[in-house]
């Protein structure tokens, strides 16, 4: 090697390491500044949520009406129309869908359909709570659906305690009147609702209606007042 030879190695070198440097340098003070507000707990929970998250309500499992399913679970894709999905209360955007006929949209909700997740990712949704909010939503965008009742009385069906009262019953009164627990009336236990029932039943459906003690107002359950007789008139029956 020449003299010149080196030197222009060693300028080689020298040029390298100071574009090295700088670009490292700039890396370490910009490139990874993480932003604050996009890193916050809650804007991370947002973020991961619409994935197999759970829905988060005070009504009790299977209980939910159309609203609140929708509120809970589908708002995250259809509220702003994320991935395509058909937004809330866009008529056009949902007029086609609601002439395929709501069974078709239910079997599309429950099944999945193109980027439309099974149940809309959340899998502790009933059949029942996804089919409500198939109907809220449709008739939200100008659709004609029946929304099936909780406890799962179409409107104006006739609601039958042996039926309806005992599905209600079985999702939900019966944590805790199934055993007893917290002084509730112990399903079957003829003294202890002989003893609740002396005054009418129109008074104790007063009383469970408000609330007593540990009992929550409706037992928690967000129906309609004749379907939470219908789950009284279930309990007693099996109890004298
Ligand atoms: C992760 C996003 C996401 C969530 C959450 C979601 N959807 Fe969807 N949904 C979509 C997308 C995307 C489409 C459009 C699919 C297509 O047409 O290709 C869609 C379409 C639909 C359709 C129309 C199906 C058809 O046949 O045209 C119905 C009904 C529906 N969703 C119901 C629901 C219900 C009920 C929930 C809540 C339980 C829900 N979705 C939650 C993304 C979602
Ligand atoms: C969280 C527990 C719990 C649940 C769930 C629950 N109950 Fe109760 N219930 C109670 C307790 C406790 C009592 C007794 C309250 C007392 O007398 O102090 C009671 C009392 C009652 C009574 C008697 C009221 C009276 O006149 O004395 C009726 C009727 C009743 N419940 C109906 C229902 C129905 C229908 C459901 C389901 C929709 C239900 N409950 C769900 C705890 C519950």
């Amino acid at each position: 090697m020449t003299p010149s030879q080196i030197i222009k190695i060693l300028v080689g070198v020298v040029v390298f390491l100071v574009v090295a440097i700088y670009l490292l340098a700039k890396l370490a003070t910009s490139g990874f500044n993480v932003d604050a507000e996009v890193m916050t707990k809650e804007a991370v929970a947002a973020r991961l949520k619409p994935v197999g998250q759970s829905v988060a309500s005070d009504a009790p499992p299977g209980m939910r009406s159309g609203e609140q399913v929708y509120t809970a679970v589908c708002i995250s894709c259809h509220g702003t129309g994320l991935a395509g999905s058909p937004k809330f209360g866009d008529a056009a955007a949902w007029g086609a869908r609601i002439s395929k006929g709501f069974d078709t949209l239910v079997t599309h909700a429950l099944g999945g359909f193109n980027a439309m997740p099974a149940k809309g990712g959340a899998t502790d949704l009933t059949d029942d709570e996804i089919k409500r909010a198939v109907a809220y939503m449709g008739n939200a965008a100008g659709g004609k659906f029946t929304e099936p009742a909780v406890g799962g009385a179409a409107a104006g069906a006739k609601i039958d305690p042996e039926v309806n009262g005992k599905k209600i019953y079985e999702s939900l009164c019966v944590s805790c009147h199934g055993a007893g627990v917290a002084g509730a009336p112990k399903f079957g236990d003829k003294a202890a609702w002989a003893a609740r029932t002396k005054a009418g039943m129109e008074e104790v459906q007063k009383i469970a209606t408000k609330g007593l003690n540990a009992m929550p107002p409706k037992g928690g359950f967000t129906g309609s007042d004749e379907e939470f007789r219908s789950a009284i008139d279930y309990m007693v029956n099996h109890s004298k």
